[in-house]
């Protein structure tokens, strides 16, 4: 057990948890960002509700939403963390570990607050069907995006967290990686969005994505030819936008600025519905009132819903 506020040793704790040999590319890391972006992105500006204070994935009404299947598993993977430093908060572990893992991937270093306070019960999670539809287009992602309080270039910046991971046919139903290394961070997905060939493809779910079959792969008759890269339809809605194509262009053209407007947008993200005072006090009700409130730890088996659950 570490001194209460030793966010230090809690970080050193969650990059212990990123090596995962027998899991995916072999990373925890790109779960813990989608973790830390799903429990702050159903904020709603209107009615300041939703973000990531509450870490409220812990019940069934959020935890179990399709939206987040897959996402048992990094909240599993970072118990171990829980317990080792009982006194975070779920919410603050959940939004450092993204942070930790965008850093240890190779990414910008993205600032990070402590002092969220865990829901106590379920009545404040928010509804589901606030988190984005990745079947649909330009129109939705600004509906949703909009509602958090971002604007287009800070919704392709956001989008460039598709340099990392994949997507899961028993989580989402859509199938496999957008680029190449999906454990390093870099401009790879708006280079490739922007300079290989996207077919549609229909899956045998019946879903629908982009894929760019290499066809120096695809020529051989190795079997064991590398699964083809792929493109959510919202991530063509990028390339195709003529507002959002400008920041995509940028974006595969210059690192630096990427690193920059992605670290920018990724800290806003994460602080949507908090307020703080000067010295960086929470102000939010809950807080105030409980103090700074963890839940205690639940269970390290990852439970949660599959699309063979839907
Ligand atoms: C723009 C709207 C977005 C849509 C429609 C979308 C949709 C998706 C979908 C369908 C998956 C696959 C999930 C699975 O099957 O495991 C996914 C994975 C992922 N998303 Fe997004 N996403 C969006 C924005 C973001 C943002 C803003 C970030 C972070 C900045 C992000 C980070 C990730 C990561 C890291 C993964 C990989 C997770 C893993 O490997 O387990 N996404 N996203």
């Amino acid at each position: 057990m570490s001194k209460l506020g030793d966010y230090d040793a809690v970080r050193r704790d969650i990059v212990a948890q990123l090596k995962k040999p027998d899991y995916d590319d072999g990373s925890a890391g790109p779960v813990f960002v989608r973790l830390a972006w799903h429990s702050a992105g159903t904020y709603d500006a209107q009615s300041d509700t939703g973000g990531s204070n509450g870490a409220g994935m812990r019940y069934e009404a959020e935890g179990g939403d399709p939206a987040n299947a897959g996402l048992q598993y990094g909240r599993a993977f970072l118990e171990p963390v829980k317990e080792n430093h009982p006194w975070i908060t779920y919410s603050d572990l959940w939004t450092l570990a993204g942070v930790v893992a965008i850093e240890e991937m190779g990414g910008p270093k993205v600032e990070w607050k402590p002092g969220r306070t865990d829901l106590v019960d379920d009545s404040k999670v928010p509804p589901r069907g606030r988190l984005p539809d990745a079947a649909q287009g330009a129109d939705h992602l600004r509906l949703i995006f909009h509602r958090m309080g971002f604007n287009d270039q800070e919704i392709v910046a956001l989008a460039g967290g598709h340099n990392l991971g994949r997507c899961h046919g028993d989580r989402s139903g859509f199938q496999g990686p957008w680029v190449n290394n999906p454990t390093r961070f870099s401009n790879q997905f708006f280079k490739l969005l922007l300079n290989l060939e996207w077919e549609p493809k229909t899956l045998e779910n019946g879903m629908s994505q982009f894929v760019h079959e290499d066809p120096d792969l695809a020529d051989g008759d190795d079997d064991d030819e590398e699964e083809p890269l792929m493109m959510l339809p919202t991530d063509i809605a990028l390339r195709d936008d003529p507002a959002f194509r400008p920041w995509v262009e940028k974006y595969a053209n210059d690192k630096d600025l990427f690193f920059d407007h992605f670290a920018k947008v990724f800290a806003k993200l994460i602080e949507l519905g908090i307020r703080r005072d000067a010295n960086d006090n929470i102000l939010n009700t809950d807080n105030v009132k409980g103090g700074y409130v963890s839940a205690p730890k639940k269970s390290n088996v990852a439970t949660g819903p599959s699309r063979a659950r839907l």
